[in-house]
């Protein structure tokens, strides 16, 4: 396992094509997803997708046991690797929260997001599974996809006069926002 660079919004990968994984078990993405967690656990992120580490291909982990630094007064979310994802909204509600992303270092934004979803993927062992999510726990899963799916949630927000620093929104949180380097 390594701590990868993380790529930063503007670097090209994060806006190609991310390729369907076809074998899961190779140890080509089994290499990948434990880079993936050893990656966002080093950058406390709340997850993290395979084209952040210049990998265009769709994996994403997200979730831990722990609470998150960055996300502080959020319920956890269980750990999880999802492979080849889709979403479907089980209610047209949309709710509007802060969102951070390791590829958009020392901002916020606020971003609409489904309240209530399924989605469906693949795990580590390329078994398909299925699972509803609410509030944050879905949030999680809509931006890590959308890193699949080509878009940063600068490209969701519905006002831009809502995107700053988080030195200056949310100082109690910047010191969890240090960037980390690659070992
Ligand atoms: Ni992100």
């Amino acid at each position: 396992m390594t701590i990868r660079e993380i790529i930063k919004m503007g670097d090209p990968r994060l806006l190609a094509e991310n390729a369907l994984v076809g074998d899961v078990q190779s140890p080509e993405i089994q290499g990948l997803i434990a880079d993936l967690w050893e990656t966002m656990v080093a950058a406390k992120g709340a997850g993290i997708a395979a084209p952040q580490i210049g990998v265009n291909v769709q994996v994403c982990v997200f979730g831990a046991h722990v609470p998150n630094p960055r996300y502080p007064d959020r319920p956890l979310v269980p750990p999880t690797v999802l492979i080849n994802p889709s979403i479907e909204p089980l209610e047209p509600t949309l709710d509007d929260d802060w969102e951070g992303c390791l590829s958009i270092p020392g901002l916020r934004g606020m971003v609409p997001r489904y309240r209530h979803i399924l989605y469906r993927g693949l795990n580590a062992h390329g078994e398909p599974f299925e699972r509803q999510a609410h509030g944050f726990h879905a949030r999680v899963v809509q931006h890590e996809c959308d890193h699949l799916w080509q878009t940063l949630y600068t490209m969701r927000m519905a006002d831009l006069r809502q995107l700053g620093y988080t030195e200056v929104l949310f100082p109690e949180i910047a010191a969890a926002e240090q960037p980390v380097k690659p070992e």
